[in-house]
């Protein structure tokens, strides 16, 4: 089938929910994706997030051929030898005693707000109301159940299906005094993401983030970080709340977790998992045997080719990349990288709209958060040739819609081309 027979399917039977580039895409190949007609993008999105080791990694591809002849579903009936496995593996790595698995990102974070509810609920003094409220941030993303939306903090995602669930109060992001003010002894769980994703790749001050651990100490409140989308190697650290030096409560991971099958995980302490008992939570699909034995082979892989590392050092010449660009051409008013979590903030939410599709038609994949965001979410294996490439076409892409052109500064734009 062609993109336009494709298209007329999916205008006549599918929800409206999403608005598509208009490509096809059928094959994928390290950082390439090929479309129907075999043209080819470098990927810098990752299918947001999630392709870390970009398309086809031998490691991948052969523990899903073996274990998709072994076993693929078995649900959370039995055992299986992947789940202990794993989530020995993630326990380690993030400093915490315990997993739960899940199917995705959102429904991690809904396992999280209900472990936070359960746990205050468990610890409650006699006869007294169990800590509730829950304190989360203004611009968050954390997933579009309706526990996930009521945390996440913009309008847009939330406002069409009000009222949500009760107990919620946003903090504006790094104001330490608007945090004092609203955390008290009610609160069972600070949530948020230290570098914010959907929100325009945005970092919490340590400050912050040292004052939101403190005050839960205080009032016995759980410090969950949302690491869907930073963590798992992609900051350069394992998690991004290491390059903080503070330890949380409850951490939920997804994405990138299972090079592409749905799987997400919730990480927590001991004392924490207590307040869990069986037929309190629970999933048919999530921790299946596929996905955990493919999610094993993705850490293995990450360790092995050292590519959290290697994140952090491309991450760094991006930057680099990117600040000698914003020299040269003011449309850019920010860049924000850490590792390779990467936004470029444009003058305006047209230009950022037309850059997608201009990169997109020089054959380069990103995308744009926040109305003015360039995002970019490269797999880890990326090298500096394909950075040099996409530098160059963004370079070009601003160029032509007419942002800036002095004749001082095209010399300048030749020598980085070359
Ligand atoms: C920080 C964060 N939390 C939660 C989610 C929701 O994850 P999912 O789309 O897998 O439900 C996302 C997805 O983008 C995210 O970036």
């Amino acid at each position: 089938m062609n993109l336009e027979a494709v298209m007329k399917k999916e205008a006549a039977l599918l929800l409206p929910t999403y608005d598509r580039y208009q490509v096809l895409l059928r094959k994928g190949k390290g950082v390439y994706v090929y479309d129907a007609s075999g043209r080819k993008y470098l990927d810098f999105l990752s299918g947001i997030g999630v392709n870390a080791l970009g398309y086809g990694h031998p490691a991948i591809t052969k523990v899903m051929a073996r274990q998709a002849e072994l076993l693929v579903h078995s649900s959370n009936l039995f055992f299986h030898e992947y789940q202990g496995e794993l989530a020995e593996r993630l326990t380690r790595l993030s400093g915490m005693d315990r997993a739960f698995f899940c199917n995705s990102g959102t429904e991690a974070w809904e396992c999280a707000l209900k472990l936070a509810r359960a746990y205050a609920r468990s610890r409650r003094s006699n006869g007294t109301k169990p800590a509730w409220r829950v304190l989360a941030m203004e611009n968050s993303f954390h997933g579009r159940t309706f526990g996930s939306l009521a945390t996440t903090g913009q309008a847009k995602y939330r406002d069409p299906f009000m009222p949500l669930m009760p107990g919620v109060e946003f903090v504006r992001y790094n104001d330490v005094d608007d945090l004092r003010k609203k955390f008290d002894s009610s609160v069972c769980a600070i949530g948020l993401e230290v570098v914010q994703g959907e929100g325009g790749i945005r970092f919490m001050d340590k400050q912050f983030l040292q004052a939101a651990r403190s005050l839960a100490n205080k009032h016995r409140a759980l410090l969950v970080i949302d690491e869907i989308q930073s963590g798992l190697g992609r900051t350069g650290k394992m998690f991004a709340y290491q390059h903080y030096g503070i330890s949380p409560d409850i951490v939920t991971i997804a994405k990138p977790l299972a090079a592409g099958l749905p799987l997400g995980a919730v990480l927590t302490r001991e004392a924490v998992s207590r307040s869990f008992h069986p037929g309190m939570h629970g999933t048919t699909f999530g921790g299946g045997p596929l996905a955990c034995a493919v999610a094993i082979a993705f850490l293995q892989t990450l360790e092995r080719e050292k590519l959290v590392d290697h994140a952090g050092k491309m991450g760094n010449y991006l930057r680099e990349q990117l600040q000698q660009l914003q020299k040269r051409q003011p449309a850019i008013t920010d860049v924000r990288v850490l590792g390779l979590m990467v936004g470029v903030e444009l003058n305006s939410g047209e230009l950022a709209k037309a850059a997608v599709k201009k990169m997109m038609e020089r054959g380069v994949i990103i995308n744009r958060t926040h109305e003015t965001v360039l995002r970019f979410l490269p797999p880890y294996v990326i090298g500096k040739a394909h950075v040099n490439e996409v530098i160059e076409k963004l370079d070009l892409v601003l160029e032509e819609q007419g942002q800036t052109h002095t004749k001082a500064h095209a010399g300048a734009r030749r020598s980085v081309a070359n």
